[in-house]
């Protein structure tokens, strides 16, 4: 196993560098621990020594990224035609690539099937008929079988994949569609994820998908790879415990059974969460007889997963402490005119005052990605660190004029 501790958690960054990035580079800004990243990546790597790691780059697509992720070794699983682009782009070898087809547009076939990477990548198919639209277009490449395995799991109901209709094919038409793959191109793999957030709770829900996978397998037969999908939890609360990585690779081993393929694991947010903190600036403190709400200038269009998900994010103030200040309990908002715009609730924090810098942890994975530009705000900037000093800008904070730029005159 290697040496770097499981979680990295929002008390563990040292104040000092977070306030040096938000003076050159105002706030709302990420930033992103490229060590963390490929730290995570080696502990991935420790736990499941025989399998064929993938990163779910939907996760966090910032070139830095995928760029330390290519260089470790890891293929990628993209969802999208853009995110095949990135990943190509980034130096992923496009036999690294698996494209998991999900209801694909013609667009995304049509931009997939033009590149020379086509004939290299998997293609995982979660749909009959997505078989159809490759054999009209011509394709006799890898294909892979998503499989909806009956069982799911997941931090929030909106992250539950397993169980979800809308995603593979049903268990029971599951070795007939492989069989129909097997005729129409090179079938290399059968493929299912059970949803966002296996925690040591989850396990009995990552266990029973991956039997099933397993007996699918042996059914099936003359395959490259079973891929389990990933769904990794980390503890977002600062009093949970960490993923047990090697519980969850036993777990995963033993459930598989004897089967003569390669295991694939795809984690996306393992890889990154905590390898990443948004740092934002109180601007308005105003006491209520309910409590005293702080507005900050990072929002729903900046994190949209409390707002989307109720997801909480651990908040600290990074203002030096001397002399220590008492600690009041805090809303923290942000500046969308939407109820739903609140970053956290009933928060302990030090007597805010305006002008304050907090940093809002676990915000590597599904932070940037999810941004928007709803209300008219621009994007935040993406600052990436590397050594302990060491940063750089990676993607600039949009403009107004960003924000209007495709709009006719
Ligand atoms: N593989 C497949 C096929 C997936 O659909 C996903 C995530 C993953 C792998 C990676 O899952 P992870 O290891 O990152 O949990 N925006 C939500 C998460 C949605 C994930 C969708 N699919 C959030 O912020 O929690």
């Amino acid at each position: 196993m290697s040496e770097t501790p499981p979680i990295r958690r929002l008390s563990d960054w040292g104040p000092e560098p977070l306030r040096d990035i938000a003076d050159e580079w105002g706030t709302p800004t990420y930033v992103l621990d490229l060590d963390r990243v490929a730290a995570n990546a080696a502990r991935l790597a420790a736990a499941f020594p025989a399998a064929d790691i993938a990163y779910a780059v939907k996760a966090n697509t910032t070139r830095p990224v995928l760029e330390r992720l290519a260089a470790a070794g890891v293929g990628a699983e993209c969802a999208a035609a853009g995110e095949v682009e990135r990943a190509l782009a980034a130096g992923f070898p496009a036999e690294r690539i698996r494209y998991t087809a999900v209801n694909p547009p013609a667009r995304d076939l049509a931009s997939i099937l033009e590149t020379d990477a086509a004939t290299a990548m998997t293609v995982t198919v979660g749909a009959e008929d997505t078989l159809d639209r490759l054999v009209e277009r011509g394709f006799e490449g890898r294909l892979c079988v998503r499989v909806n395995p009956g069982v799911g799991a997941g931090h929030h109901e909106k992250v539950s994949t397993g169980a979800e209709p809308k995603f593979g094919v049903p268990y029971e038409r599951a070795t007939a569609v492989c069989e129909r793959a097997r005729a129409v191109g090179d079938l290399v793999g059968v493929h299912a994820h059970v949803g966002s957030g296996i925690s040591g709770d989850d396990l009995t829900a990552h266990r029973e998908l991956v039997r099933r996978m397993g007996d699918l397998a042996r059914t099936v037969g003359d395959l490259e790879f079973v891929a389990v999908g990933g769904g990794f939890g980390v503890p977002y609360h600062e009093n949970e415990s960490p993923l047990d990585l090697s519980a969850v690779a036993r777990a995963t081993r033993d459930a598989l059974g004897d089967v003569d393929a390669q295991l694939a694991i795809e984690p996306g947010r393992y890889f990154v969460a905590d390898a990443g903190v948004l740092l934002t600036t109180v601007n308005t403190v105003k006491p209520t007889p309910e409590t005293t709400v702080i507005g900050v200038d990072a929002g729903m269009t900046t994190l949209a997963r409390p707002a989307l998900y109720d997801a909480y994010h651990a908040v600290r103030s990074l203002e030096p402490d001397r002399p220590p200040k008492p600690t009041t309990h805090v809303d923290i908002t942000g500046p969308v005119c939407e109820t739903a715009d609140v970053l956290g609730r009933d928060r302990q924090l030090p007597e805010p005052t305006r002008g304050d810098l907090l940093a809002v942890g676990n915000a590597g994975a599904y932070g940037y990605e999810m941004a928007s530009n709803y209300n008219s705000r621009p994007r935040p900037a993406v600052v990436v660190l590397e050594g302990d000093t060491d940063s750089r800008l990676a993607v600039r904070r949009e403009t107004l004029a960003d924000v209007t730029r495709l709009e006719e005159p």
